[in-house]
């Protein structure tokens, strides 16, 4: 038996002035966002801006339903439009973040595994890293250089039959 250890690296900003500011720029674009989500059930307002290649900005909002699983993340509305209306365009960044109605979120939101996945699908196809950048409505902001480190150890489509 040994052990291995998976490591996952990111910046991590005290605030937005210190944040790039075309990072900056698409975190504005995600705050933008929560404030379309439908959130009936939760009241938890997600938001996610993504720069594609070709310069657009997709952004997306989480939207909620009566039957709870039918609803669906920020990220993966935000990337599910984005490849359904540039399909041949690669994601070069994300930003994601959040608005909690009842006392503002002062840690960065955290992707669910599901959306993890369905980015790094995006990641895969175009052989081309996404950056991720992570905010609450204060506080640090964390910023990594690609969607892999968010899940490692991933299923993938060779795990697949021919
Ligand atoms: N949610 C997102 O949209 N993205 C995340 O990263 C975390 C959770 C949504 C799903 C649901 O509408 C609400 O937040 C509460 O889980």
């Amino acid at each position: 038996m040994r052990k291995i250890t998976l490591e996952t690296e990111m910046r991590v900003y005290d605030n937005r002035e210190e944040l790039p500011e075309d990072l900056q720029e698409l975190l504005r674009h995600a705050e933008d966002a929560a404030t379309r989500a439908y959130a009936k059930y939760s009241h938890f307002q997600v938001g996610a801006a993504i720069l594609l290649n070709n310069g657009k900005i997709v952004t997306g909002s989480n939207q909620e339903n009566a039957v709870y699983p039918c609803g669906l993340c920020a990220e993966r509305v935000a990337a599910f439009s984005a490849s359904a209306m540039y399909p041949e365009v690669p994601f070069n960044k994300i930003a994601i973040t959040a608005i909690n109605p009842d006392e503002p979120l002062k840690v960065p939101v955290s992707p669910c595994g599901s959306c993890r996945q369905v980015l790094f699908e995006y990641e895969q196809k175009f052989g081309h890293p996404i950056e991720v950048v992570l905010a609450g409505q204060e506080g640090q902001i964390y910023h990594l250089q690609n969607v892999a480190t968010l899940l490692p150890y991933t299923f993938h489509e060779g795990f697949l039959p021919k």
